[in-house]
């Protein structure tokens, strides 16, 4: 297994042969590595869905979406994807799974169908371990004992600011929960815990609030923490999404766009 970085702070391009990747072989290397680097590009894999979650397995438990899907259509096209609707917040800087009490370990796409030329569609993924280490340390100090309210409310009023009450009364039948504002990893990393499913700092003035999530968004999106992927043919990508904030380029709503996605079961709570 060899991997070279992306960029200084974010991403590696890792060459590993196809059978030692599918057996597990390297697996406490890709997860340090993950940790380590937020973002990981296997080029070339062409996995089919069974190579996926064969691979998936070796690092992690599977995350079931809708109590038994392994995989799913990521496509904003709902002849396609169910859910689409739900899938358009994926255009603003979230992690998934942070309404739950455990977000997801990571995730991983493979893509199907490129978009077409000029449409858009890269995954950006922003490294929000570097980007709290960088922070000063006032602001460090000003974190601690901070908490957010994330909510499917408040990352679906970005896609549908106007909801009818019975679109709200569905959003808000999801769960909500409060994480601290800075993940304290068992690993030592701390990270920052952002992103449109935030809905307010709990115990703050709201504007207040609202000003120090839009502040430490705007800082954890800087792009040396950013690792932008321009989709290729065969491209499996992987994230840590414990510690990164990730998001789809804009791309239109009707695009051949499709992903194969996997998440992992989530192995630390936000404590
Ligand atoms: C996701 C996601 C981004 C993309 O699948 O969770 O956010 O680029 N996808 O499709
Ligand atoms: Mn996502």
């Amino acid at each position: 297994m060899k991997a070279i970085n992306a960029t200084p702070l974010v991403g590696s391009t890792v060459s590993i042969d196809r059978a030692d990747f599918l057996s597990g072989k390297y697996a406490e290397e890709i997860q340090a590595l993950l940790v380590e680097r937020s973002a990981l590009v296997f080029p070339n894999m062409h996995l089919s869905d069974d190579e996926q979650l064969q691979f998936a397995r070796t690092i992690g438990d599977i995350h079931l979406v809708g109590g038994d899907a392994l995989l799913q259509n990521i496509s904003m096209d709902p002849k396609v994807n169910r859910s689409a609707d739900y899938t358009r917040g994926a255009f603003y800087w979230h992690i998934d799974g942070a309404n739950d009490p455990v977000p997801a370990k990571a995730t991983m796409l493979s893509v199907r169908t490129l978009p077409a030329e000029g449409e858009g569609g890269d995954t950006l993924i922003a490294n929000t371990y570097a980007a709290y280490q960088d922070l000063s340390d006032e602001d460090k100090k000003a974190l601690e004992g901070i908490r957010v309210r994330h909510c499917l409310e408040a990352s679906q009023r970005l896609v549908r600011p106007q909801p009818s009450l019975h679109e709200l009364e569905r959003w808000q039948s999801y769960p909500a929960q409060s994480h601290p504002l800075v993940w304290q990893h068992k690993h030592g990393k701390p990270s920052l815990l952002l992103g449109a499913s935030c809905f307010y700092v709990e115990g703050m003035d709201l504007a207040e609030g609202n000003k120090l999530l839009c502040r430490l968004l705007d800082w954890s999106t800087q792009p040396q923490y950013v690792y932008r992927h321009r989709w290729q043919a065969g491209d499996f990508l992987l994230w840590d999404n414990t510690g990164t904030l990730h998001r789809a380029a804009e791309y239109p709503l009707d695009s051949k766009r499709l992903m194969r996605r996997t998440t992992l079961v989530g192995e630390e709570s936000v404590a």
